[in-house]
């Protein structure tokens, strides 16, 4: 079988065939997924349903994986983070809607993750999709003065701040802020293995822009947001189980669409790459 690649729409993403990632991969096709990811960005593989030792035995390749030390975890495999609204012996498996803003995974970190790899166990009828936008085709189609005034521009990326959005009845401990302090990010984000420019933010993560008022940088970036996430470069996943997309968090923006959880059933097994590269400063004290 050879692998094959179609565009998930026009310009953004591509769906795979020709592979079976319950085997293992040859090196030939491991270069090619890898030339892949970095070319395209946002993949697609159906019907896989692979087990968690197969999904990490698949993202290994990949680079070292991340053990995120937050999120429910399938019993054994630190690897993989569960997302699900699903209650077994009576206790929660994963966590739900806790990504509902448009985000990329571990921006706050001294090196920002690169791949995330996320499989369906069990699909929702409606709601609960995934939208992913290519924010290197949003940066290159930003007006010429746009990008000379955001080259040398940086993000804040604060945890803290993104904690107490997301969760405000869980503040971060005293310990765990100094643990992850703030962050300056490069919103022009050069991609560290291509040197491709993509805009690299968050909605709920960023607190200011270095050099600018609070309030303008803000809107700076909420401006960016909204033009990264225009129809034309995003790109909305509706759920088969099975289904395993794989995305670079470098040229990338995503979120969930809300689920809900009275009334639908959703599992989904996360695995995600660390990066290797520092790339951006710590800020505050
Ligand atoms: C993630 C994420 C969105 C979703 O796994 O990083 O943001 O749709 N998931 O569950
Ligand atoms: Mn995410």
């Amino acid at each position: 079988m050879s692998i094959v690649f179609t565009p998930l729409k026009p310009g953004v993403g591509m769906q795979v065939t020709g592979l079976d990632l319950r085997q293992p991969i040859t090196p030939e096709d491991q270069a090619v997924l890898s030339a892949a990811i970095d070319e395209h960005a946002i993949l697609l593989f159906r019907d896989q349903h692979l087990t968690p030792e197969q999904q990490v035995a698949f993202s290994r390749p990949f680079g070292d994986l991340n053990i995120h030390v937050h999120q429910r975890m399938v019993t054994g495999m630190p690897e993989i983070i569960v997302l699900s609204n699903l209650i077994e012996d009576g206790k929660p498996v994963g966590s739900a809607n806790c990504a509902l803003s448009w985000h990329t995974d571990g921006t706050h970190l001294e090196k920002p993750v690169s791949i995330s790899i996320l499989h369906c166990v069990v699909a929702p009828e409606e709601g609960g999709e995934t939208q992913f936008a290519d924010t290197r085709r949003a940066y290159d189609t930003l007006p010429a003065e746009t990008r000379a005034f955001i080259d040398d521009k940086k993000a804040i990326h604060s945890y803290a701040l993104l904690q107490q959005r997301s969760f405000p009845d869980r503040p971060l401990s005293e310990e765990k802020k100094r643990a992850i302090p703030d962050r300056a990010q490069p919103i022009a984000f050069p991609h560290p293995r291509t040197g491709r420019k993509a805009l690299y933010l968050g909605q709920h993560v960023i607190k200011g822009v270095v050099g600018m008022p609070d309030d303008e940088g803000v809107e700076l970036v909420a401006s960016l947001v909204r033009h990264a996430t225009q129809d034309e470069f995003v790109y909305c996943h509706k759920w088969q189980p099975g289904d395993l997309m794989m995305w670079d968090n470098y040229g990338t923006l995503h979120r969930a669409t809300y689920l809900d959880v009275d009334r639908q059933r959703r599992r989904l097994h996360r695995t995600t790459v660390n990066g290797e590269v520092v790339t951006g400063d710590v800020v505050g004290g």
